[in-house]
Parts: structure tokens; C-alpha cells; sequence
């Protein structure tokens, strides 16, 4: 079940001005399902947000209830003049913030039926991962209220599901590109592989056409040169990766990057 079917992220609207990513280690499922992104620690609420309506609309199946308004309550339009989920998320349950009290709608619907309704709705945790789960609840909240939910949350949830404690990689040991690009959420803009996001020149082909040199100059100071073609996003890619990657993640990267002819 876990890490079942996150197609990641059209990113459209992405803000970054505040691209603050922190170099966490995360449990590296990538190298299991390769096609699939894991948001980790450095996701942040627009990334967050924006891969919660794809799963809302899409994998999540929340619309077969949520969208016709009389099965279940209207989750992105006005209920009952208390206006959309992120506006009255935090009124719901008595001493339980908007984020707490989303999850527990996800994780653990019984615990609080709305009224008026049946308890209908089952623990998404069935069939979707943690990750999931919280970028929906970015997602929701970001109908009418403000995003709190951070990559940190679902790294504590990870934790707390029982996924494989983020081992310190020992010095030497291979790096797993792959997982570093999910880490760092370079995929939301570049496709990898067919999949991913179309801000940023697709990875697919990229050794092909730019040297080792090159790759390295545009990873850790993406301002000296404008992709062709991407002049209107020039300002997108984040600036920070130079300090929030290892040296060791850095080159591992590079030889990944470089080998996609
Ligand atoms: C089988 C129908 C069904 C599906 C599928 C379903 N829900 Fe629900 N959901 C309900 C019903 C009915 C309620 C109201 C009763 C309750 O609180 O359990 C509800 C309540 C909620 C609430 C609390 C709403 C409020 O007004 O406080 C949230 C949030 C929510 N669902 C989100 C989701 C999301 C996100 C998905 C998809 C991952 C989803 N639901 C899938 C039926 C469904
Ligand atoms: C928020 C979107 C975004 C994210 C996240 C992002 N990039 Fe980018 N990236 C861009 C955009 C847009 C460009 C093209 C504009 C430019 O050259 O600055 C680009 C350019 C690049 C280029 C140069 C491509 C070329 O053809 O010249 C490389 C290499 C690259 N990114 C690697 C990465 C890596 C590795 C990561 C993750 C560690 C990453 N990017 C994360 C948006 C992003």
C-alpha cells in the first residue's frame, strides 16, 4: 500500500520564493517504485498543496463522495454557509487545530462524523501513504485557510507508520540519485522517466546535451545561465541546493544527470 500511486505533481502555480529546504534524510523508497516521488522534508506547503489536488481529484477517489454535495460535505465549496474546509477545519473538534483535525478526518474518520452524515468513509491510509495523506491535507487546507502543514510532518509520520528509520548512509556507500532527486523535489519541475513536472527542461536526455561542468554550475548557481527556452521561469529553480546537498549527493547527481543520454 504505501507508496502505491503518487504521480507527482504538475506544480503549477509554485512559489519558491521561500524555498527553505532542509537536507533531511528520508526513508528511500524511490529505489523500490522508481517512477514514483516521494515528498519528503524539503516539500513545501505549495508543493504540498499542488500534489494534494491531483490526489483529491484524481487517485484519492474523494470527489466520488465529496464532489456531488448531498453524500458528503462540500470540502472545496461552501458547507452550510461555514464556507470551504480550510475555513472551518479548525472550528470542527474543540482543542484541535485545522491540521490535526484534518488528519484525523483522513486517518480516522469515526472518530468525529460530521453532522448529518453516515460514517461512510474509511481510513485513507488503506490505500493511500502518509505522504499522501498529508499533502491532501495541505490541500484542503489551502481551500480557505492557510497552509501549515511542512515536509516535517511527514517525515514524523514516516516515523510513526513504521517506515525504515533514515539510516546515516555510511561514508562510501553508494548515493541513490534517484531518491535524492525526490528528496529535494526536483521532479515537481523536470520530468524524470516520462514523469514529473514541465517547469524546468525534462531530465530525460539531459547528460546528452550538457557536460558534467555544466550540470554542476546550473544545479549550485542556477542564476549564471537561462536554460533555452525556459526564460520565463529563470527565476523557478531554487538557488539553495549548493548548500543543502552534500558534497557526496552533489557529484552523485551530477554522474546521474550526466548519464541520461
Ligand atoms: C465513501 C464516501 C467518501 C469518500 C470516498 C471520501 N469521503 Fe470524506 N467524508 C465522507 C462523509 C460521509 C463525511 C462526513 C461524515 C464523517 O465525518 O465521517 C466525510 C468527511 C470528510 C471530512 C471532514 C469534513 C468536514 O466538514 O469536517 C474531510 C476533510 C474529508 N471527508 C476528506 C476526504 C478526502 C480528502 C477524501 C479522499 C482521500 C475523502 N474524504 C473520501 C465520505 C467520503
Ligand atoms: C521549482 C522548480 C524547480 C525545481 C524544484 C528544480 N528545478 Fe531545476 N530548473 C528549473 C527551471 C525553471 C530551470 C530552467 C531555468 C534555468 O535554467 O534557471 C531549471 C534548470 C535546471 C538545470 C539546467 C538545465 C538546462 O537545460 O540548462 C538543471 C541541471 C537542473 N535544473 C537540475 C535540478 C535539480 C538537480 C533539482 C533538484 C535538486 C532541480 N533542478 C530542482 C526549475 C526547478
Amino acid at each position: 500500500m504505501w507508496q502505491t500511486n503518487l504521480k507527482v505533481l504538475t506544480v503549477g502555480a509554485l512559489v519558491l520564493g521561500f524555498f527553505t529546504m532542509v537536507a533531511h534524510i528520508v526513508p528511500q523508497q524511490a529505489s523500490e517504485v522508481p517512477e514514483v516521488l516521494t515528498l519528503g522534508a524539503g516539500a513545501t506547503p505549495e508543493m504540498l498543496a499542488a500534489a494534494g489536488e491531483k490526489i483529491f481529484s484524481g487517485a484519492g477517489g474523494c470527489t466520488s463522495c465529496h464532489g456531488l454535495g448531498t453524500r458528503a460535505p462540500n470540502l472545496v465549496t461552501d458547507e452550510r454557509g461555514a464556507g470551504p474546509i480550510g475555513a472551518r477545519c479548525g472550528k470542527q473538534e474543540a482543542g484541535k487545530d485545522c491540521k490535526t483535525y484534518l488528519w484525523e478526518a483522513l486517518t480516522a474518520p469515526a472518530a468525529f462524523v460530521v453532522k448529518g452524515y453516515q460514517p461512510i468513509m474509511l481510513d485513507q491510509r488503506r490505500t493511500l501513504s502518509v505522504d499522501q495523506i498529508w499533502a491532501l491535507v495541505a490541500y484542503l487546507e489551502s481551500n480557505g485557510g492557510e497552509v501549515t502543514v511542512t515536509g516535517q510532518d511527514i517525515v514524523d509520520a514516516q516515523a510513526a507508520a513504521g517506515a525504515p528509520k533514515p539510516a546515516a548512509a555510511p561514508a562510501g556507500e553508494r548515493i541513490d540519485a534517484v531518491a535524492v532527486l525526490g528528496e529535494f523535489g526536483c521532479s515537481a519541475c523536470h520530468k524524470l522517466k516520462g514523469e514529473g513536472g514541465e517547469i524546468g527542461p525534462a531530465f530525460d536526455g539531459m547528460g546528452g546535451r550538457l557536460t558534467k561542468d555544466y550540470l554542476r554550475e546550473a544545479i549550485v548557481d542556477p542564476k549564471a545561465k537561462v536554460a533555452k527556452g525556459y526564460e520565463e521561469n529563470k527565476d523557478m529553480m531554487p538557488v539553495a541546493f549548493g548548500e543543502q546537498l552534500t558534497k557526496e549527493q552533489l557529484n552523485a547527481l551530477i554522474d546521474y544527470l550526466a548519464s541520461l543520454k
